[in-house]
């Protein structure tokens, strides 16, 4: 794989060095078994020797390991105090991870889903939690992090080759733990600056009411916004379009209109749509007000139309 940062080729050098020596015994000590099985195989030595202890044996296969895994500490020691000496000047990028999504705040202000940087530079990744414990992994750049609620943590790079890396959650943080990636971008220094000083408007739908009542009462946990199917169905250009649902054991096709959404939320086995199951989603009728569904209403009408 790419070692496409400054840091990946020592944690390449520890890991091989550490995989060697594991290689070495593995190899050794099953030729050294399979070696004695047949040696002293019980039809040629009917009776068991019993050895006593042997001092010089005893002391080298003692200081001989002492001195491996000592070894082991030293690679790993030195190949980790660069991961977390960060350079003065470096960059400050900030990774707010929550479930399930990555936001990057630049310097300006400047908020992104996928990460931009710029190449050659040094880049210091600030890392927060807005729930539970996530963990930002960038194989390609061999660093991985975890971001823990309350607690300042942080990663940093060189990034050395031009190109698209992946980024994982590596922190088993819920249901959509797998969905929780994103990208980091590798751009030149003003290409990059051109981007991050390009501060756009976030899209008005982000801003309707309608979305921070779903946010609220956890809806988003089971009906995504994506199109993707969790526990319930998803919201992705639901409002308008033809459903089928089951009422009463029978299905029939609907139009989600206000009436629909608005008998879901208080009623949701009432129409339960087709290929779920009912009886997991309770009644919000003593949690939503009137004006929460009429703002959810609105916000499902204006993502109808993007
Ligand atoms: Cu976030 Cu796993």
């Amino acid at each position: 794989m790419n070692e496409a940062s400054n840091l990946a080729h020592g944690v390449d050098h520890a890991f091989y060095f550490i995989i060697g020596i594991d290689l070495f015994f593995l190899i050794g000590l099953t030729t050294a078994m399979l070696f004695f099985v047949f040696k002293y195989r019980r039809k040629k030595h009917p009776k068991p020797t019993q050895i006593k202890e042997n001092m010089w044996l005893e002391f080298t296969w003692t200081v001989i390991p002492l001195i491996i895994v000592i070894a082991m500490f030293f690679v790993g020691y030195n190949e980790y105090t660069p991961l977390r000496t960060v350079p003065k000047g470096a960059i400050k990028i900030t990774a707010i991870g929550e479930m399930w999504k990555w936001t990057f705040v630049y310097p300006n202000g400047k908020e992104s889903n996928k990460l931009y940087v710029p190449y050659n530079k040094s880049v210091l990744i600030n890392l927060e939690s807005k729930d539970v414990i996530h963990s930002m992994s960038i194989p390609a750049f061999r660093i991985k992090e975890d971001m823990v609620p309350g607690k300042h943590n942080f990663l940093w790079f060189i990034p050395t080759i031009k190109d698209t890396f992946d980024i994982y959650c590596s922190e088993y943080c819920g249901v959509r733990h797998s969905y929780m990636l994103s990208q980091v971008i590798v751009l030149d220094e003003d290409k990059y600056m051109d981007w991050v000083s390009k501060v756009e408007k976030k899209a008005p739908v982000a801003d309707l009411p309608g979305l921070k009542v779903l946010q609220n009462n956890a809806c988003l946990g089971c009906h995504s916004l994506d199109g993707s199917t969790l526990v319930g169905p998803s919201f992705k250009g639901l409002f308008g379009s033809k459903r089928s649902v089951i009422t009463n054991g029978a299905e029939r096709s609907i139009t989600v209109d206000e009436e629909y959404i608005k008998n879901s939320v208080l009623d949701p086995g009432k129409d339960v749509a087709k290929g779920f199951t009912n009886g997991i989603m309770q009644s919000y009728k003593t949690v939503l007000k009137d004006q929460d569904i009429k703002d959810i209403v609105e916000y499902f009408k204006a993502n109808a139309k993007n």
